[in-house]
């Protein structure tokens, strides 16, 4: 595996392995790696000649300074994943690598980022677009992989690469939990051992969420997963949508047009975590 810092160098190289016909899947990360991302990097090796990630923790995505100075940052164990999981390339930019001047671009998505991560985390996404798109011109994927556990971000990146027209097929990639169902998350590292245990609740509550489903209302049984999950001492619901899978735009009863997706995201002490069910 070769680890590129400088995005030149990662580019250069990339341009040299589309020339010889090889296609590129990509996996961009924050690093902390887990088993979630290796789950994306077995994808892009199967579906790919090359596998490339990088790992940089963004900080224009974060709306709250305190959230990204206790980013989990593991590079050396990241760097030695990859490596064992048969990565071919990694970028490791700084920031001074991938913002040399302040970014000033700002995106559009519609209605897709009004409710839910992006109500509640202002800026978010805007970052999201930020790096990304600069991570997609100096690697120049085939094909990225994300997680549906950031469902919102998967259907936000998709209207990106339509809208910007970038020739990148976006693969969503399952959520990939815990034996006991807590979603993989690099946050899940900042839990205590009794907050970890509490975790838990969230995706019991989501499946039980799931088989209910056709027996109350929509807005019976977003009240009664909030409250379950606030019943735990140890949790705090922030909110909790059933949305369009699409527009994400909340639905009200189960009989509108599409799939639907009930998206939730909890304060864990100082954590704070989302996960997500599809209903049938
Ligand atoms: O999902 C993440 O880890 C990040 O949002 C991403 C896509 C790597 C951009 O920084």
């Amino acid at each position: 595996m070769e680890v590129f810092y400088q995005r030149r160098e990662m580019n250069q190289q990339m341009l040299i392995l589309k020339k010889k016909g090889n296609s590129i899947g990509f996996v961009p990360t924050m690093g902390a790696l887990h088993a979630g991302h290796i789950s994306l990097l077995q994808y892009a090796k199967k579906q790919n000649n090359i596998a490339v990630a990088s790992i940089f923790v963004n900080p224009t995505q974060f709306n709250n300074k305190e959230d990204l100075i206790n980013y989990p940052r593991t590079l050396d164990a990241d760097l030695e994943l990859l490596r064992k999981e048969g990565c071919n390339f990694v970028l490791v930019p700084n920031e001074k690598e991938m913002y040399p001047e302040p970014d000033l671009r700002v995106f559009s998505f519609g209605n897709l980022d009004k409710v839910m991560e992006g109500k509640y985390r202002p800026g978010h996404f805007n970052g999201v677009a930020q790096i990304v798109t600069k991570l997609f011109d100096i690697v120049m994927p085939d094909r990225a992989y994300f997680g549906m556990k950031d469902f919102q971000q998967l259907a936000i990146i998709k209207k990106l690469v339509t809208d910007y027209q970038y020739p990148v097929e976006i693969v969503a990639c399952p959520t990939v939990r815990e034996p006991d169902g807590l979603a993989l998350s690099s946050r899940n590292k900042r839990l205590s051992d009794d907050e970890r245990k509490h975790a838990t609740l969230i995706s019991k509550t989501l499946f039980w969420a799931q088989q209910a489903a056709s027996s109350m209302t929509i807005s019976e049984l977003k009240k009664a997963v909030i409250k379950t999950i606030n019943n735990d001492p140890f949790l705090i619901v922030e909110y909790f949508e059933i949305v369009n899978e699409q527009t994400l735009q909340p639905v009200k009863t189960w009989h509108d047009r599409g799939g639907k997706v009930g998206c939730i995201a909890v304060h864990v002490g100082k954590v704070r975590l989302i996960d997500n069910i599809i209903f049938y």
